[in-house]
């Protein structure tokens, strides 16, 4: 880009030598030296006068022409007037474009300043919100603890008593739905934990072949319930250092949905490890009925769902791949997804061998 300034004086400047050169032409093939010497000192006092015209234009147009677009460009980068000197010139154009860009300033300043507070004022009625919700969540969970246990009781007859096939019935009830409560107020516990940065973490030596052959042990009943089936896949065995229950409660998460979404019979689970130099893989994968690409964006967030249709079948509050994000941010890996539709999924979670971060919201 060339400065006005420079486009002016190369302007003026060849203008002026046409000039002169054309006075200086005139004397030397002129007849008369007279009318000669006369057309020279004109045409040299007209260049003279082009050149200090040029002069004064640009003190006084484009120096503060110039001046305003610093000004514009500071402004631009910082949201903020620097410099707080007045542009001074006489043009009067040039004197209201200042005092507009000014004025146009200290509102977008003000403004800014305004919208400062409203983050502040926000993220404060935020934490107070989620607090509150805490502790209502917690208030929830504390009597949910007697009502398992005496109604653990009820169910085991010779402790309080015989109970007939209804009242049974009716126990058994109460106690499925009590576990769901359970479960739900843990889950919003947790994410709300999550959000406040407040989730801990511990470490300690975790043996991968265990833990994976741990987790198929635990959900072996409910996968036999659903006559599907589930397969260890690891090409790492190994020790690392990080937070056990925090992993199985994602490894749980994860096949709780996989066995929601694959057909009895056909379904097939896989979880597995695979082995990187600083961090180990997790997977676990299904052949049940995909993610399109378009939700594949949306299920990390709290409480999405993708059929939320009142007729669905399966239960859930769309918290659980939150909580896996959380908890896999928290551990300092990542977690991501995929997924073909009608073909299966496949969720993927990395985590450093050593934790070396932990706890707190990033
Ligand atoms: N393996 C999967 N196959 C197909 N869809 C899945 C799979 N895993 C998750 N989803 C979709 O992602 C959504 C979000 O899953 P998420 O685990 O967060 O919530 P949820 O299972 O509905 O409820 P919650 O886990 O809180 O009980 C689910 O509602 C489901 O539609
Ligand atoms: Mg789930």
């Amino acid at each position: 880009m060339i400065p006005i300034k420079h486009i002016l004086f190369l302007v003026s400047g060849v203008s002026s030598f046409i000039i002169f050169y054309m006075g200086l032409v005139n004397y030397l093939t002129s007849v008369e030296s007279s009318t000669g010497i006369i057309l020279l000192i004109f045409a040299t006092a007209v260049a003279a006068g082009t050149l200090l015209s040029t002069v004064y234009i640009s003190k006084s147009i484009t120096n503060p022409i110039e001046k305003l677009a610093q000004n514009m460009t500071e402004f631009s980068k910082t949201n903020k007037i620097t410099n707080k000197k007045s542009i001074i010139t006489n043009i009067k154009e040039i004197h209201e474009l200042n005092e507009n860009f000014e004025s146009m300033g200290q509102k977008v300043e003000k403004t800014l300043t305004v919208q400062k507070e409203y983050v502040v004022k926000l993220k404060e009625i935020d934490r107070k919100k989620a607090e509150f919700s805490s502790m209502v969540s917690h208030e929830l969970k504390t009597p949910l603890v007697p009502i398992l246990g005496y109604v653990q009781m009820l169910q085991k007859q010779e402790l309080m008593g015989e109970l007939n096939k209804k009242q049974l019935d009716a126990v058994d009830e109460i106690y499925a739905s009590a576990l769901k409560l359970q479960r739900l107020v843990g889950d919003i516990l947790t994410t709300q934990k999550l959000d406040l940065g407040k989730l801990e973490f511990n470490q300690e030596n975790i043996d991968i072949t265990e833990l994976l052959n741990s987790i198929i042990k635990d959900f072996s009943p409910i996968i036999s319930q659903k006559n599907i089936h589930i397969v260890k896949e690891s090409t790492k065995n190994g020790i690392i250092f990080s937070d056990k229950d925090r992993i199985n409660q994602v490894f749980s998460n994860l096949i709780k949905n996989a066995i929601d979404f694959v057909e009895s019979e056909k379904g097939q689970i896989t979880i597995g490890a695979k082995n990187d130099k600083e961090s180990v893989k997790f997977f676990v994968k299904d052949n049940g009925i995909g993610i399109s690409e378009t939700n594949q964006k949306e299920i990390f967030k709290t409480f999405y769902q993708i059929d939320t249709s009142t007729s669905r079948k399966r239960e859930g509050s769309g918290l659980g791949l939150a909580i896996c994000k959380g908890i896999i941010d928290g551990l300092g890996g990542k977690i991501w997804v995929e997924s073909k539709e009608n073909i299966g999924t496949a969720f993927y979670f990395e985590i450093p061998k050593q934790t070396i971060k932990i706890n707190g919201k990033k």
